[in-house]
């Protein structure tokens, strides 16, 4: 059964491993691709719009979907977003927090770019 276990918040302090994900430009602008890394599946969204890269789990914790990654981006009040596509539960790329108030979270991880490579961050 797939579950949340796997997926935990990592703060960019805590980071042991930078892994290389893909070039920059294999990210669709304003929108999310799916990497995998040790078996785990992460949402990686180019906020192009914002100038900004968020990391999340892919898996929707509301039904247990695999799906986030090709969720919508927007902001609710300046607070970067992904809402699920299945029952557009919102979450805050920035802290995982489910915007419409429900108990379910993300794991969100750390993102950097470096030589044109899109990098993220996890604990090991
Ligand atoms: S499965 Fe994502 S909102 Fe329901």
């Amino acid at each position: 059964m797939i579950s949340t276990e796997a997926y935990k918040t990592v703060n960019e302090e805590a980071v042991t491993t930078w892994f290389k994900a893909a070039p920059v430009n294999a990210f669709p602008s304003n929108g999310g691709t799916c990497v995998q890394y040790k078996g785990k599946q992460i949402a990686v969204f180019n906020f192009s719009r914002r100038n900004e890269w968020y990391a999340c789990q892919n898996l929707c914790p509301h039904k247990m979907q695999m799906i986030l990654s090709r969720g919508l981006i927007g902001t609710h009040q300046e607070e970067p977003k992904v809402a699920c596509p299945f029952h557009k539960k919102s979450f805050s790329l920035k802290t995982g927090e489910c915007i419409n108030g429900d108990e379910c979270s993300l794991a969100t991880y750390p993102v950097k770019i470096k030589d044109e490579h899109v990098y993220i961050g996890f604990k090991e």
